[in-house]
């Protein structure tokens, strides 16, 4: 059955996770169809025949602007895509992904959002030193800032005025929180949380990208239930959660839409991609039946 299905995938340079996972796609005997966001263009009114063929189409771009908009168009002609529009979007801005947390009652550090450099100040005065400030859109650890004190938050304030870009006009202020050395990042895929590992290091910023060490962290209900309620909050799909242990238990920092996953493959024994590539597949057939019955109905 598998056979008749079609699997697109968006991509830029492939990394290692592109490589695993059409390399699993393959072995299933799929048609797939990859999209190079260097290359194509998406014209809105006529809608691109080889993306419409997809029964299902997996994102797996580097840039988040490139795979926002067009998981937006994908969305809107009608082809499924992994993870949606509403999930990137979500992921891909910490206040939206902060809201949306709080919104559904999921533990997260407490955070505040300010819009001018002396709103900030008091902001960060509310929560008490130090606390962290980050680009709302980023990722891999980039431009994070512990700020320990008023006169590093006036000169931080003053840079990101001076110096910052569109996404900088909005302050996004996190209370610090003393986890152990480490953090915890976990896998989510339809709603089943596949593993975990613990990502260790001597700076606060932990991420593997940054030099944390990634070691298998067994998923213990807390973890299992927070990743769970993290990954719904964003709207499902294949997501890992960055979680911190606490005075106040666990708390979700953050839930990311397109991961990498090569560090935790060995390190967890879970087959990541192939636990993708069964959701993904599942969403393929799910959407040629529904297709397949229109047909008949029409
Ligand atoms: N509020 C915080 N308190 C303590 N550590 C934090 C906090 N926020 C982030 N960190 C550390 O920094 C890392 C990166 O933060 P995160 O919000 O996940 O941004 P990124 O998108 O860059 O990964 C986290 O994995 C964690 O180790
Ligand atoms: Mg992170």
């Amino acid at each position: 059955m598998d056979a008749s299905l079609t699997v697109g995938m968006l991509m830029s340079r492939l990394r290692v996770e592109e490589k695993l996972l059409l390399a699993e796609l393959e072995a299933r005997g799929v048609k797939v169809v990859r999209f190079d966001d260097r290359v194509y263009t998406l014209d809105l009114h006529n809608p691109n025949p080889e993306m419409l063929a997809c029964d299902v189409i997996v994102e797996r771009c580097i840039n988040h602007l490139r795979a926002l908009y067009t998981l937006r168009v994908l969305n809107d002609w009608g082809v499924p895509t992994v993870n949606s529009y509403d999930v990137a979007n979500t992921c891909g801005d910490k206040l939206l992904t902060s809201t949306a947390l709080e919104r559904v009652g999921v533990p997260t550090p407490r955070t505040i959002v300010a819009f001018t450099p002396e709103s900030a100040l008091h902001a960060c005065e509310a929560l008490g030193y130090p606390v962290v400030m980050k680009p709302a859109v980023g990722s891999w650890g980039r431009l994070l800032a512990r700020v320990n004190d008023r006169d590093a938050a006036e000169a931080l304030l003053e840079h990101k005025v001076t110096l910052g870009s569109f996404h900088h006009g909005a302050f996004y202020i996190q209370e610090f929180v003393r986890k152990p050395g480490r953090d915890i990042r976990s896998f989510v895929v339809g709603g089943e949380t596949i593993c975990a590992i613990y990502r260790a290091s001597e700076h606060w910023i932990t991420n593997t990208a940054r030099g944390g060490a990634a070691t298998n962290c067994p998923v213990t209900p807390e973890i299992d239930a927070l990743s769970r309620a993290a990954a719904a909050a964003v709207g499902g799909g294949v997501v890992a959660i960055d979680l911190v242990e606490s005075e106040r238990g666990l708390l979700v920092i953050e839930v990311n839409y397109t991961m990498e996953f090569r560090n935790s493959i060995d390190t967890t024994g879970v087959n990541i991609p192939a636990r993708i590539v069964d959701y993904v597949l599942e969403q393929g057939r799910a959407n040629a039946e529904r297709r397949a019955s229109l047909a008949v109905a029409g």
